[in-house]
């Protein structure tokens, strides 16, 4: 790094790389800048407004995700200017659609007017989904901010529910656009777009379809990527609330990548999975299978004893007896046909270890190959 390349923040003189932006010297050294639209690994664009900064000489407030750091810049990040237009943003924010999570008016310990309708269009006694889990709820806090300096604007779409995975809620956007940028340039489906203009801005998938009917591919990356409401997982709406749950490292076992998920356990049960950030090979992104495919872990249809067919029937057994039967019946046909007789089924849904221990039996007990797996959803 090059000793002449520093500039200051909040009066601390720091290094930067040529190409680093504002937000990425500052986050290297744990000052805190907030952000909506910006997308870790997107190209930044500058959509939301509410990492400004107070830039020495600069004739309007500079958004720092999206602004190259350059040499001798003296920056503010929490001025009185920065402050009140990071207020206005979320105020305005706040007054586009539906969102009753802010911060109660000072003078009324109850629900406001305001937060009491927003309840009664969800048609549930909670409050918003990702109440307690919301980067927009986060800041409103933060910089105390409510929903009723500007008159509330409708937005004029229904809300999306008719796929299996996924709820888009429009009147919970931002449109920051971070679902699009997951989508197009983290997993490049380019399932979704922005569409129409002005107030009616909207994220649609082509020719505004359901999703279900689109090209999109049930990944959830623009699910993870959403900062608000907009998007959420179907089970998990109104079903779990973010401080219920406790999050369980591990690795998913659908195929062999690898990839680092977070289980969100409840009571015993997952109820959600997310990628896990920041970490190799996945850097939090996730097939279908990865982010939805868990109910089988819970699924009342699953065999609990070892099951013997007779006469075109299963009866349950107990493992001694399914055991020696296997033994018996792999024994017979190996003695008689050989090995490669044998084929060895095996499931993605259980775990490496499991699958491991699989093909060791497979290929130095059975002395065949013929091993492989179903991984269907
Ligand atoms: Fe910088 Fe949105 S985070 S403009």
């Amino acid at each position: 790094m090059d000793a002449q390349n520093t500039i200051v923040i909040n009066g601390n003189e720091l290094p930067f790389t040529p190409g680093e932006t504002i937000l990425q010297v500052a986050q290297r050294n744990s000052i805190p800048i907030p952000t909506l639209c910006h997308l870790k690994n997107a190209t930044p664009t500058g959509q939301c407004r509410i990492c400004v900064v107070e830039v020495k000489g600069a004739r309007s407030l500079v958004a720092s995700c999206a602004a190259p750091a350059a040499k001798g810049m003296v920056v503010l990040t929490e001025s009185p200017k920065v402050i009140e237009a990071r207020r206005l943003v979320l105020q305005l924010m706040l007054s586009s659609g539906n969102h009753n999570c802010a911060v109660r008016v000072s003078d009324d310990q109850e629900w406001s007017r305001f937060q009491l309708d927003v309840n009664q269009y969800d048609q549930s006694n909670e409050l918003c989904p990702v109440w307690g889990d919301c980067e927009l709820q986060h800041l409103a806090y933060q910089y105390q901010v409510s929903a009723e300096r500007f008159p509330r604007t409708d937005v004029p779409y229904p809300m999306e529910d008719i796929n299996p995975f996924i709820v888009r809620d429009f009147s919970r956007c931002i449109k920051c656009g971070r679902c699009v940028q997951a989508c197009n340039d983290v997993q490049v489906n380019n399932a979704i777009s922005f569409g129409y203009r002005g107030t009616d801005t909207k994220i649609i998938a082509a020719e505004d379809k359901p999703l279900k009917n689109s090209e999109c591919v049930f990944c959830g990356e623009c699910v993870q990527a959403c900062p608000v409401g907009a998007l959420v997982e179907k089970n998990a709406r109104y079903r779990v609330r973010p401080w219920e749950t406790k999050q369980v490292r591990t690795t998913c076992s659908y195929c062999g990548v690898g990839c680092q998920l977070n289980l969100h356990v409840k009571e015993g049960k997952v109820v959600k999975v997310t990628g896990v950030e920041d970490v190799a090979p996945n850097y939090g992104s996730l097939c279908v299978k990865g982010r939805f495919g868990f109910d089988f872990i819970n699924s009342e249809e699953r065999l609990t004893t070892p099951l013997i067919k007779e006469d075109g029937e299963f009866r349950k057994a107990s493992w001694e007896e399914a055991l020696s039967l296997t033994a018996e019946k792999l024994g017979a046909i190996k003695q008689t046909d050989g090995p490669d007789a044998i084929g060895v089924l095996t499931s993605a849904r259980v775990s490496n270890e499991d699958n491991y221990v699989a093909n060791k039996f497979a290929r130095a007990v059975l002395k065949t190959n013929n091993i492989d797996h179903c991984a269907r959803l």
